[in-house]
This record gives C-alpha cells, structure tokens and sequence, in this order.
C-alpha cells in the first residue's frame, strides 16, 4: 500500500498488521524473548516475584523496578550494562492485592516508592538467551532515597534549600524518570517528568487558595493532592507545607555514571527545570555540547542547552552541562524558527538560577511557542536534524497548569483538537546545532484515513496499513531509520478505529514511509529503545501492561500483567538496526 517498490527500500522486514492481542507481536522472521519484568530479583538475597503480595518495599528495592522506559547499554571492561528507567507505578497493579487496590500500610507505600527510580543490571546472552546477572558487582537500584547532588546554576540558591540540606547542595533521590540521554563521555541521563505528582500539602483550606501552594507551585502542577502515592504519609520531604522549596529540587536531567555503583549521581540544573522527557545528546561542529529537551505538557516548550565548554574526548567532562545557555523554541507559520535564550535580560528574572528553576516562567517571558505536549527528540545520524513528537492535545484552550499560556493552533501544531499527534523536525541553519536560526515542516500528522477524510485522515504517508496515534518514544539507529513508539489511545473504536494496540513503526526520514514493526499487549505504551553493541538485538520496553486491569502479560494464566523489556532478535541472526 506504501507504493514505495520502486526504490530500494531501507526496511529489512515485512510491515504486519495492528493487533489487540495481549502478546508482543513482530514480523516473520524476527523473535521476541523477555528479558526483565518489574520485580525480578536483581541479587539472589532478594525473592522471586510474589504474585499473591506483589512483593514487599524491601524486595522491591532488590528487584528491578517498574514501568519500564528509556534505556541504554553501556559497554564497560567487557561487561554490558543495560541502564533503565522505572518511570512510575501502576497502584490498580502494585496495591491491586488489597481490597480497594490502595496502599493498605506504609510498607506499601514504600514498596510503591522502591519500584521508581533507576535499574542499572549486567545483562548477557547465555546459550541464545538473554538474562540479567544477578549479583553482578555493576548492579545497582537507584530509588527516591538515593543521594545526589545539585550542579549548575541552582546549585545552594535560597530556591533549594530545605531544613535538611540548608546547603541547597545534596538532595535524595530522583523519580518519574521517562526518557533518558547518553552522553558521548559514557554517562546515562535520566529525565524527571511528573515530578509534581508525589508532593501534597498537609495544609487544609477551604473555600480558597491554599497558601502552601504558591503560583510557581501551580505552574508545574503541583496541588495539596498527590496523585494517589502516598509518599508524604511516609516521609514530609513531600509534604510542600512543611518543606515548600522540596519541588524545587526535582524536575531536572539526572546524570549517571553506570560504570561505578558508589557514584553519586548528578541533578544538572543547567539543563532546566520543567517535565523532562529525554534528552538528545549532540556535538556541534565546533564541539561545543547540544542537548534538546521536551516539557511534556499541553502548552509548554521545547528546550536547548549549549555548553559553554567544548567537548574533548578525554578531558574533564564535569562542567559541560553545568555551564551553558537554555533556550526555548519559536516557530514561524513560515516554516522557519528560532532559539530564544533565556538570560536575566530577556526574562526580566534575577538570575540564572531562577530561570533554571522557574524554566517555565521565563519560556513564557520570552514568547516561546506552545507545544502539543512534547515527548522524546531524536538527532538524525547522518545530517543536521533533530525530529520531535508531538504526542496530543486534547484539550486546546485550556490551560494545563495555572499561569501558563494560550495555545492556539499554529505552526507545528497546526489541528484544533489533535487526538492523534505529529512528528514535527528542524534543519539548524548552516547545519549548526548552535545556531540561533532553524527551518521546520512535520515529518507525519497521525490519523485515521478509514474515518476521517480531512486533516484528521494524517499526512500523505499515513494509510490505513500504517496507522497509529499518539507518537511518543523515538530513536534513530545506526542506519538512520527513525523508530517510533505509541502511547495512545488503544480503545480501537471511533477516531482510533483500526489502530489497535501500542505498537512501534520504522519511519525512512528521507521517503517518509511508516512502516509497522511491532505491537504490544493488551493496554501498555511502548516506550524505551535500545541496542546490543553488535546491533543484532533491539531491545524494547513494555510499560504499564494492563494498566485498566484487562492484561496477564507476560506470564499470562491469571498472573499480574508486569511492565517488562524485551529482546528482539532476527532468527537469522542478522542485524536488526
Ligand atoms: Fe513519560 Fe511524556 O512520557
Ligand atoms: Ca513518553
Ligand atoms: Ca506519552
Ligand atoms: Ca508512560
């Protein structure tokens, strides 16, 4: 249906069909195999996964931990390393033995907070298979109580100092972790997103504001509720009535040096303070660090971080994403845009530790474009181009946090009411991360061509054989085909009619053909991607598996569904990207 036989394509696979079966599904020719679930133990101290308690916090902080997201494998001293991101938790899944699946002690609370944070597990293949080695001296779980420390701007400003770290220097822990960066210099970056999701107030008022939530609270979400997780019943660190500049200190890229399990990683204020989703690594022509970054919410920015050092393998590597410049995107109508900086003088705020605080705040000062909620950005291999999901809007006008702004159509996100996303992607004048200037177009609009004949059917290279919503997680391999991930609506009727489970599609950046190479299970998101150094494994991640209780992936019978990675191999042993 593509109608691309005439030029050799770059797909070495078949494009199959959607699915709403609840298994992982690839072509002919490829296999899938499990490589880790939540809760597999990660040292043999640690006991196999219970599916009658869901664990305890103690296993859970020796066992990997949940909903799977970005990732990466690091070689090291002949050790593959795989670093993972536990992006959140599932409470109808983790709590879902207790009657109301609701924390039914502060044990499951804490076993809730344990299953967030980070996994780095040796990984290896042993007789054709793939499996984690349990008690290897690189495996570590790094979980909300981990220390670390601030770098960059914000680092012992008034805005991060709390009753336990007047310092404003060394903060615990990092959580909501979605996307994840590498850095040419061999450390992982994991991206804090919903980080406001945890903090509450013990504050109790009625009838009106309450004053613990300040304006700048607001703007990132953050409300006298959590989101049902219960942490400030354990630990006040969460409760913003008792420790207001807490949510200060999170929101960041969090670096990570997966070689050394004593290390103490890294919260990089430099990089700006907003719902991280990844962080795309690239070196300009002059050697100075790029890093492009989304805010993943309705209305909010795209972001770049220019180094002011340049980078040198070999030299020291610490201050390259402590010190730079932040900038935010405005895009023309006319297909062209710009990076504006974030300063004191183009903000109006005091300094560069606000701006890497209040990021939001000064985006907004300078007119930034709003976006339709911006997922992973990935930097094409082989030219001057960096490609962006825009998952969805669904709620165009309507602010998404108090203060931010209006969000017509235009540019970019150019429908109304955009259930189905686009991939939008930009040239940097002169082929210059660093430039100022770039030329955009959308590489697809999502749709529905079986429902809808406007705008709303996609762009060209959409067709009823290729069909998908809500773009997400995003990579490009070693061959430059540009892999896509869907975290959308999977209800398979009305305007997702046809489009079935999750899935992931190859996208060739040059023709603009889709094609699909994979669909998940029952009511997960695909998101995480990533290679063996011999590239003859992709590895995939499968998160939140049966998040609305209709899933038994990946043990199936009556066992609890379980957000998992998985290793996909050509049975032929050939290269899969
Ligand atoms: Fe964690 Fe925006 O996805
Ligand atoms: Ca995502
Ligand atoms: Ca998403
Ligand atoms: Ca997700």
């Amino acid at each position: 249906p593509s109608g691309a036989k005439a030029a050799p394509n770059r797909f070495a696979f078949d494009a199959i069909a959607t699915s709403t079966a609840d298994d992982v599904i690839v072509p002919p020719g490829y296999k899938a195999e499990v490589l880790v679930r939540w809760g597999d133990p990660m040292w043999s101290d640690a006991p196999e996964f219970d599916h009658d308690t869901r664990g305890s916090a103690a296993s859970q902080e020796r066992a990997f931990g949940d909903n799977t997201d970005g990732m990466d494998v690091f070689m090291h001293e002949g050790h593959m390393l795989l670093v993972v991101n536990n992006e959140y938790t599932n409470r109808g899944i983790i709590w879902g033995n207790n009657p109301d699946g609701k924390a039914a002690s502060d044990d499951d609370i804490a076993k809730g907070m344990m299953a967030h944070g980070v996994s780095v597990v040796e990984i290896t293949r042993e007789d054709g298979a793939w499996k984690i080695v349990k008690d290897s001296p690189f495996n570590r779980r790094i979980t909300p109580q981990t220390e670390m420390v601030l770098t960059g701007p914000a680092a012992g400003h008034d805005l991060v100092k709390t009753d336990a770290d007047p310092s404003g220097t060394r903060t615990l822990g990092t959580w909501n972790n979605c996307g994840n960066g590498v850095t040419p210099w061999g450390t992982y970056l994991a991206c804090e997103e919903n980080f406001n999701g945890y903090f509450s107030s013990s504050e109790t008022v009625q009838d009106q504001k309450p004053v613990s939530i300040t304006p700048e609270m607001s703007r990132y979400g953050i409300s006298t509720n959590d989101w049902g997780y219960g942490w400030a019943k354990i630990d006040n660190r969460f409760d913003v009535a008792k420790n207001p500049n807490e949510p200060n200190r999170a929101g960041y890229v969090v670096e990570i040096d997966p070689t050394d399990p004593n290390s103490t990683p890294r919260k990089l204020t430099a990089l700006g303070r907003f719902k991280h989703e990844n962080a795309e690594v690239v070196i300009a022509n002059d050697g100075r660090v790029v890093v492009y970054m989304g805010d993943d919410e309705r209305g909010e920015f795209l972001y770049r971080f220019v180094s002011e050092g340049v980078y040198a393998p070999g030299a020291p590597t610490d201050e390259l994403l402590e010190r730079g410049t932040l900038s935010v995107a405005k895009f023309g109508e006319d297909g062209t845009g710009e990076w504006i900086d974030l300063t004191p003088e183009t903000t109006g705020m005091a300094d560069a530790a606000e701006i890497a605080v209040h990021s939001r705040m000064a985006g907004s000062a300078v007119g930034a474009t709003t976006m339709d909620r911006p997922e992973w950005i990935a930097a094409n291999p082989n030219m001057a181009e960096v490609y962006c999901c825009l998952t969805n809007n669904k709620n165009r006008g309507v602010k998404p946090n108090a203060g931010g702004d209006e969000t017509p159509a235009m540019g970019p996100n150019p429908r109304a009411e955009n259930h189905y996303g686009q991939i939008v992607r930009w040239r940097p004048q002169g082929g210059d991360h660093t430039a100022a200037g770039f030329e955009w177009d959308l590489y697809l609009l999502a749709g529905n061509p079986t429902v809808h004949s406007d705008a709303y059917a996609g762009s060209d290279n959409i067709t009823e054989a290729n069909m998908f919503n809500s773009p997400d997680g995003l990579a490009f391999d070693s061959n430059g085909l540009l892999w896509i991930q869907t975290d959308g609506n999977y209800g398979n009727d009305g305007d997702f009619a046809g489009h079935g489970n999750n899935q992931m599609l190859a996208g060739d950046p040059v023709t603009g053909e889709v094609r699909r190479f994979l669909t998940g299970p029952k009511e997960c998101e695909v998101t995480g991607l990533t290679w063996s150094p011999d590239r003859r494994t992709m590895f995939v991640g499968i998160q939140h598996p049966g998040e609305k209780g209709d899933s038994h992936w990946p043990e199936g019978g009556s066992s609890v569904p379980r957000s998992a990675i998985i290793a996909v191999t050509r049975e032929d042993g050939g290269l899969v990207g």
